[in-house]
């Protein structure tokens, strides 16, 4: 058989949060894939990466006060826990802010525009006359056009599930800013996908076998002439204005690819830097036939991956991916609203923290996954019962009822098998064929039901020979050694057919069967009379219900014995009118300096919106620098009697928390806004 070579991928998710299940979901489906074609005897480049761009990240890091490079490292520093925790082997992790993904954008970009399928037009579009930039839709808010209901976004009303573009919106205010968006236009570039070449490539490659049907069934009426005798696939506006955190477009002073167009050329700059690495020549490997290139994505993104990338790929020149594989969502509970303070939801890290088996939940989702897109439901009593009744009390146990004998009782080494063993061994290896099958269309469930079938019928055999009763017979020696060693060779072959999806627990067996690397053409043999086994060691645990209660108890109180908030006792309750005496209003640092002769103050220069500043001593010189507060917004009172002090008249006071026991919780923290508050503002 001639080996096949494959590039695959999973979604690079956003770097602006750790991962969700559901990014564990996909990249387990995916993992499962590659480590069965790599059983195969295929080779394999398994990719992803980190999608680094656009506006949202952008702001995120802006708020977060560092820049959008750190932001994304600091992110992406935080995966491997995850990846490695739950045996996912990518080849490689990169980022599309990566120098490959610049040029190869810009690479396809260029050959776009030479192909005449790239063009300008103005538009108009919401600006923030304070922050300087145009808004993305899910930053500018308003009341909704149709309810009336306040604080909606641009796009779509949650209250009344009305969608409507931003400059409908009803006093529209900038997210950022707060300040009242200003029309204006700009030129912006297009990819003009509704051009008869593209439709026709489209329509020829969704129809090719490279979309599951459930899912061209979704994307056709944006191919196929609709009631108006026309597709409903418009050109694709790719640009955006600076400032934007993203890919300079060539030749075009300001304006930047929109992060949808650079994010899919992440995976061929992910694949171009392991192949460097690895020293293989990416453009040949990418310009072979034989190459075929596999997606793996969820059903959000279904017209980003088999509309506007194949067509940006097949009008650049380049390879087109031979599948796009959908999946559906992953719910909790049927769907459960999931809910962080309720504790419904499924945080992967917490899992692995509680040393729950990372093969249980692969094993699991691989039960419950196929080939369609269709939603996956977890729910706590399932996940026990198949990992408890099927993993471990069909499949491992089958190992631990036989191991001992053999060692025990024939110094190690597997006898003799006589007919009705081999007959089963025969039915368990007649199996290959399906079961790889499955695996190839990624009909995981289906493969695993195949497989526990087998089990069944293995444990039959054991229930029928009952080889603990052998054993306390008088001249069954040799039979015990022949039930014992069918037992064996069943749960090798039972071990190679689940090894996609149970990497870790394949490897253990691979030590005690001592045998190499098992491959699928392994299932043609068998381990034979007198192979030596290594002792038996205890393979895997069942699911305790403490560990799965504890997964989903919601996130404990962070102190026990209901101690005083912050060291101290709430004070007495006053009325609002007693509150709005105190005026509080958000100031900007302007200047912070050490005061001479003072180790505790900080004398802050403050701009609270009066037209002139105020000066104010602070007691916060042992925990911030004065360069560090700079520039920086806080809260202050703003209508305390000045107070003269030693260094001088203090002329408000600003905000810091603190716990009553300094020595118990040290620190000062000063108060700092949200961004789009602006200096004189009211705190209420
Ligand atoms: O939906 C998302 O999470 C995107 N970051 C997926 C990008 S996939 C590819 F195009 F990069
Ligand atoms: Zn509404």
């Amino acid at each position: 058989m001639s080996q096949r070579r494959l590039f695959v991928t999973t979604a690079l998710p956003y770097a602006n949060g750790h991962f969700h299940i559901g990014h564990i979901m996909e990249y387990i489906q995916a993992d499962i894939w590659v480590r069965f074609q790599r059983m195969q005897g295929n080779e394999v480049r398994f990719v992803c990466a980190d999608d680094a761009h656009g506006a949202p990240i952008m702001i995120a890091a802006e708020k977060a006060g560092v820049s959008p490079q750190d932001f994304v490292a600091n992110i992406a520093s935080g995966r491997k826990p995850y990846l490695d925790g739950f045996h996912i082997g990518f080849d490689n992790w990169h980022s599309t802010d990566a120098p490959e993904n610049h040029e190869l954008a810009q690479a396809i970009y260029t050959s776009l525009k030479s192909n005449d399928l790239i063009e300008t037009r103005t538009i108009e579009q919401f600006f923030d006359p304070e922050k300087n930039m145009f808004l993305p839709d899910r930053f500018i808010k308003g009341e909704c056009p149709k309810c009336g209901a306040k604080d909606q976004y641009g796009d779509n009303c949650e209250v009344c599930g009305a969608v409507y573009a931003p400059t409908e919106l009803k006093n529209p205010f900038s997210a950022l800013s707060g300040a009242t968006p200003v029309l204006k236009t700009s030129e912006h570039f297009f990819f003009k996908l509704s051009d008869p070449r593209c439709i026709d490539f489209l329509k020829q490659w969704t129809n090719s076998g490279a979309v599951q049907p459930e899912v061209l069934n979704k994307i056709t009426e944006w191919i196929e002439p609709g009631e108006d005798g026309k597709p409903k696939m418009g050109d694709w506006d790719i640009s955006r204005d600076a400032p934007y955190f993203g890919i300079e477009i060539p030749d075009a002073p300001g304006k930047y690819f929109y992060v949808w167009l650079d994010a899919p050329v992440g995976y061929l700059a992910s694949l171009k830097n392991l192949l460097n690495r690895e020293g293989v020549d990416y453009e040949a490997f990418m310009a072979d036939p034989a190459t075929e290139q596999y997606h793996f994505i969820g059903k959000d993104i279904i017209t980003f991956h088999t509309l506007f990338w194949p067509a940006m790929l097949h009008f650049s020149g380049r390879k087109v991916p031979n599948a796009v594989f959908v999946h559906g969502f992953l719910t909790i509970n049927n769907g459960e609203k999931m809910s962080k303070s309720r504790g419904t939801g499924l945080d992967p890290l917490k899992y692995l923290k509680l040393d729950m088996n990372p093969e249980w939940l692969r094993y699991y989702l691989a039960a419950k996954l196929s080939g369609r897109n269709e939603d996956v439901d977890f729910t706590p009593d399932d996940f026990m019962l198949r990992v408890n009744a099927d993993l471990v009390g069909k499949f491992v146990n089958i190992a631990s009822r036989s191991a001992g004998f053999i060692a025990k009782r024939f110094d190690g080494k597997l006898g003799a098998i006589s007919a009705d063993g081999q007959a089963l061994l025969g039915d368990l290896q007649a199996a290959a064929g399906s079961v790889t099958a499955l695996y190839e269309s990624r009909e995981y469930g289906k493969a695993l039901r195949e497989v526990m079938a087998l089990a069944d019928k293995v444990n039959a055999y054991v229930d029928q020979n009952k080889p603990w009763e052998l054993a306390k017979k008088e001249g069954q020696e040799a039979r015990l050694h022949d039930v014992c060693s069918t037992c064996i060779e069943a749960f090798r072959l039972l071990t190679l057919y689940l090894k996609p999806v149970l990497p870790a627990l394949a490897e253990q067996v691979e030590g005690f069967l001592q045998v190499n690397t098992m491959q699928f053409a392994d299932a043609a043999k068998l381990l034979g009379n007198g192979h030596a086994i290594a002792p038996f060691k205890h393979l895997m645990q069942r699911v305790d219900i403490k560990q799965l209660e504890a997964l989903f108890e919601p996130p404990a109180a962070p102190v026990e014995e209901k101690p005083l908030p912050g060291g101290e006792a709430i004070a007495e309750t006053i009325k609002i009118d007693d509150f709005v005496k105190v005026d509080l209003r958000i100031a900007q640092i302007v200047n912070c300096e050490a005061v001479e002769g003072s180790t505790k103050l900080l004398r802050l220069t403050l701009d609270v919106g009066e037209g002139q500043t105020r000066n104010v001593f602070s007691g916060i010189a042992s925990v911030y620098k004065p360069e560090e507060l700079v520039g920086k917004l806080t809260v202050m009172v703003a209508n305390l009697a000045p107070r003269k002090m030693k260094f001088g008249v203090s002329e408000g006071m600003v905000l810091a928390a603190s716990h009553a026991d300094e020595k118990a919780e040290p620190g000062i923290f000063i108060l700092n806004p949200w961004l789009g508050a602006k200096p004189g503002m009211r705190v209420s």
